[in-house]
């Protein structure tokens, strides 16, 4: 909520270079609405400033999947990326990105986040233990829960787990391209990237030290071990992690909820249905992704859907369109939790697709599936009912993810 930018604090050019205005309050309520209508205007788009934009499911699996595709080099320069952000795996291209991710997936497989899944049940019991009457859903639940899980595989020490709070708002707009910021927040983001290294940068000397069983010990014993992990990709690691991991999964219960209280009908089959909580999360990631879009460049001339995209052109791709594209999805703007199977909402983009595929798409749906089974599904102690208060509901000025300011809801107990 730190971050309530008003239309026009973001740089002026933004609209310009989108093709639509980002901070318009209607786009931020329903972004879907106007994917719509751009989707009507063909699959491959370009804007005024030479973007191209794509709605399309099958142009957006094309590309991710396609290496002539990636991150380099600078995006036709439309836009700057900070350096920073260049530094960790998640804008790097082969071999660089193949080289980080292998050091780090290891820790993300789904056997061993299975593991955690006492864990999680026991923090999410904790987080709604006695809460009641009149609440915000994500400051109890949806915030706290993410960041307390990736503090503790990181092995940050639960002291400092506050000081994250602020950081971690500002730098959730570390996501978004700069030219969706104004100059005073692009130096506030620099600042909290900055304070986070340093953070870190000790942090793992104290682990050099004394090394525990956490992951951030073993990254450490990597970067000593030889020249694969750079102390400086190291620290690039650990804030994507956190970042990354972090708002993404906040959104996921929240919109995740959101969804539920809006559809009754499917809340219901949603309480009926334990056992199939896992495919429901899938359609809710479907349905209102945290994520909404990612971008890439043409690495080399490349024909796409029959348009020549030059070398260097830079993509927006709307994966939050393409989740709800009718090529792939019958009916796609209803929620329908029962959905897989028959046209395999897993195939949502949700997560991605390809080399940059989510690495902790196994954490982000135990979480979820976890905290909203445990609010809709197995009542917590003498929890009852979970009702969405009513009023307008506000969304977070971001470009890249969705999510809301807060979720009001009042909770019931027996
Ligand atoms: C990558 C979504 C949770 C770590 C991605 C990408 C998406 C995504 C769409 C691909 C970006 C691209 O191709 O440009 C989500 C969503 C989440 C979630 C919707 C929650 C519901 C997490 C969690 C972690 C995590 C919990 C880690 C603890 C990563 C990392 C990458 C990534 C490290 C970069 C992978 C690469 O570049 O190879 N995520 N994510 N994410 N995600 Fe997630």
């Amino acid at each position: 909520a730190a971050e309530t930018a008003t239309p026009g604090s973001a740089a002026p050019d933004a609209s310009a270079i989108l093709g639509f205005d980002p901070f318009d309050p209607a786009f931020r309520a329903d972004p879907y609405t106007h994917y719509r209508r751009l989707a009507a205007g063909g699959p491959l788009q370009r804007t005024e400033v030479g973007l191209w934009v794509t709605t399309s499911y099958e142009v957006c699996e094309s590309v991710l999947r396609d290496p002539r595709f990636g991150h380099r080099p600078e995006n036709g320069g439309i836009w700057r990326e900070s350096p920073m952000r260049r530094r960790s795996f998640l804008t790097m291209d082969p071999p660089d990105h193949t080289r980080l991710r292998k050091l780090v997936s290891k820790a993300f497989t789904a056997r061993l986040i299975e593991r955690l899944r006492p864990r999680i049940e026991v923090l999410v019991d904790e987080l709604l233990n006695g809460v009641e009457g009149d609440v915000d859903l994500l400051a109890t639940l949806a915030y706290p829960l993410p960041v307390i899980l990736i503090s503790e595989l990181l092995g940050v020490p639960p002291e400092d787990r506050d000081r994250f709070k602020a950081w971690s708002d500002t730098l959730a707009r570390g996501l978004d391209p700069d030219f969706m910021l104004a100059a005073s927040e692009l130096d506030r983001r620099a600042e909290a990237r900055e304070e986070f290294a340093a953070y870190f940068r000790e942090l793992a000397e104290r682990r050099r030290a004394e090394p525990r069983e956490d992951l951030l010990s073993a990254l450490v014993a990597v970067s000593d071990e030889g020249d694969v992990l750079s102390e400086e990709d190291l620290i690039a690691t650990c804030v994507l992690l956190l970042v990354a991991g972090h708002e993404t999964t906040v959104n996921l219960i929240g919109n995740g909820a959101l969804a539920l209280l809006r559809h009754p009908d499917q809340l219901e089959w949603f309480r009926a249905h334990p056992e199939r909580v896992g495919i429901a999360v899938e359609e809710l990631l479907r349905y209102d992704p945290p994520v909404q879009l990612t971008l890439r460049a043409a690495l080399e001339d490349v024909e796409l859907n029959g348009t020549l995209i030059k070398q260097g052109q830079p993509l927006l791709l709307l994966t939050g369109a393409a989740n709800r594209d009718p090529a792939v999805f019958a009916d796609p703007d209803r929620l329908d939790l029962a959905r897989y199977g028959r046209d395999d909402a897993s195939r949502h983009l949700a997560f991605g697709l390809g080399i940059h595929f989510c690495l902790g798409a196994p954490l982000a749906r135990l979480e979820g599936q976890i905290a909203l089974g445990k609010l809709f599904q197995h009542d917590v102690g003498d929890l009852r009912e979970v009702a969405l208060k009513t009023g307008e509901l506000a969304y977070r000025d971001n470009l890249v993810l969705r999510g809301l300011d807060e979720l009001p809801v009042h909770i019931t107990r027996a």
